[in-house]
């Protein structure tokens, strides 16, 4: 491998699932397949500058700051990606990211932040070959940032992406994610709009790794697994077909059950906060009483992702700031939407 004095820098996005990977097994392989759209303004900016050095290492900043807290997870990740990228192992890192959302508060930072370094690690090791570094191979950078972190690996693709073998898909499998094609996926979920409801922005008290962790021993684990296959199969027509209440009563069924794997995990746990639940109910109520087109997601977190169709923007989002704006920790909402997935810049 030779040596190279190189910069790199990728902007890549968090995504949010509407079908749940919850639980894994082997190295980073999901007990179920997830099915999630890549975010527009949710992104993580990283650039990677590599030094020649006989041992290898690396230094990590988070938005301008040396960020210790971070470094057993990044380690971990460069182990497993130098077995396919020999660079790394004589080569001196210097990895400085800055995202655009507060991390570790549910807005999946790991996947926009691993999916842009396993990006980074790639261009740098087409370099190291001789090769142009704009033309990584998405596939393998999917592969490979899972590794960092399983939601990562549906970071890397525009638009929607599957991860996870999934039968009635062929291309699909367990350790990268495919992208759903543009062609089979209705207008009002290539456009869909999401805004992200700052409820807290602190970390979680319990991460997803142990959340993971905490499905092997999980009595409800096989009906789980049985719920996941089937809400994919449902999703993926649904995308197709643009039924749109079919949608939301997926996406929040999915979110809602999430939560319930941790009330009664052992031990049980809960990352919903007083407001969380509030902003349900109003927006249950708003799709009854006001027939507002609007329905939510979670993630691992406190936060709500409220869903609603494009051609609803101007109602949804004044309703939003009207009512659910006061539930937000320092009014913060994030305007968001399907975005067309990483960049190098
Ligand atoms: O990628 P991880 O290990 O941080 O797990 C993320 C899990 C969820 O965000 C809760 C669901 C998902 O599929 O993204």
């Amino acid at each position: 491998v030779s040596q190279i004095n190189a910069s790199t820098e990728w902007r890549s996005p968090s995504n949010l699932a509407i079908v749940k990977y919850w639980g894994k097994r082997n190295v980073q392989e999901p007990i179920n397949p997830s099915v999630s759209f890549s975010l527009k303004n949710s992104v993580t900016i990283t650039r990677v500058t590599a030094t020649p050095l006989e041992k290898g290492g690396f230094t990590f900043s988070l938005n301008g700051v040396f960020n210790p807290a971070f470094h057993p997870k990044i380690e971990t990740f460069l182990k497993q990606a130098q077995h396919h990228l020999p660079f790394i192992r004589n080569h001196h890192l210097t990895i400085e990211s800055s995202n655009t959302f507060p991390h570790s508060s549910g807005i999946a930072s790991s996947a926009s932040s691993m999916s842009a370094l396993a990006l980074c690690l790639l261009s740098l090791h087409n370099l190291s070959i001789g090769k142009s570094p704009e033309s990584v191979d998405l596939t393998m950078a999917s592969g490979l940032s899972r590794f960092g972190s399983g939601s990562a690996c549906r970071s890397v693709f525009g638009g929607w992406s599957l991860w996870g073998k999934f039968d009635e898909v062929k291309e699909s499998s367990d350790t990268y994610a495919v992208p759903i094609p543009k062609n089979v996926v209705s207008p009002v979920f290539q456009d869909l709009k999401n805004a992200i409801l700052i409820i807290n922005s602190g970390s979680k008290s319990v991460s997803s790794s142990q959340g993971h962790q905490l499905m092997n021993q999980h009595p409800y684990r096989e009906a789980r697994v049985e719920q996941a296959f089937n809400h994919t199969g449902i999703l993926l027509e649904i995308l197709k077909t643009g039924d749109w209440d079919g949608f939301i009563e997926t996406a929040e069924n999915e979110a809602l059950t999430l939560h319930g794997l941790m009330l009664n995990s052992s031990p049980s746990y809960t990352l919903m906060e007083p407001n969380s639940l509030q902003a349900i109910r109003l927006i249950r109520q708003a799709r009854t009483d006001e027939n507002l087109k609007i329905g939510f997601s979670m993630d691992a977190g406190p936060n709500l992702h409220v869903l609603y169709p494009a051609s609803e923007v101007s109602k949804v989002e004044s309703w939003i700031e009207e009512n659910l704006k006061p539930l937000c920790q320092n009014q913060q909402i994030i305007y968001d939407s399907v975005g067309d997935g990483p960049i190098n810049i």
